[in-house]
């Protein structure tokens, strides 16, 4: 009898542990809302210039690749400060807004984002 408890204890265990282990890789391709939020800005914003969907081709500056290793910070004071004809967003944009742009320009464009509006230049 103690042997059956214990064999059933131990299924239920295994079961739990099998259906209970949470599902990450299914969502790890997917932009969080703060990736979205900052790829809808970017796409009303800046598309014009650093490019839609962050393509090179069509960008002034390679805002994906210099982002790489740009903290948080220098980014947002970066994009509120005028430069050559980088306008400054000082006025526009939130800092916390600035910093979803951010979240998605570090992450880099995926297809689940293809949906959001960006302008062209062209
Ligand atoms: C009218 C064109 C234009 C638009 C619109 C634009 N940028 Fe830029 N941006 C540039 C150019 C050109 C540079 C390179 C400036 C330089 O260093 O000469 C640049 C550089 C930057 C840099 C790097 C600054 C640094 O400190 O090195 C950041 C960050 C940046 N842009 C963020 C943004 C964000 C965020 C937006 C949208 C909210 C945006 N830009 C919209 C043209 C633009």
């Amino acid at each position: 009898m103690t042997r059956f408890w214990a064999l059933t204890v131990g299924a239920a265990t295994l079961t739990f542990a099998l259906v209970g282990t949470p599902r990450t890789h299914a969502q790890d391709n997917k932009a969080s809302p703060r990736e979205r939020a900052g790829a809808v800005l970017f796409g009303q914003y800046c598309s014009t210039c650093h490019g839609v969907r962050l393509l090179k081709q069509d960008a002034a500056f390679d805002l994906a690749a210099a982002t790489k290793e740009m903290p948080e910070e220098r980014f947002i004071r970066g994009a509120k400060t005028a430069r050559g004809t980088m306008p400054s967003f000082a006025s526009q944009l939130k800092d916390a807004e600035l910093a979803d742009v951010y979240a998605y320009v570090k992450r880099g464009h995926t297809p689940d984002l293809d949906d959001v509006p960006m302008e062209s230049n062209h």
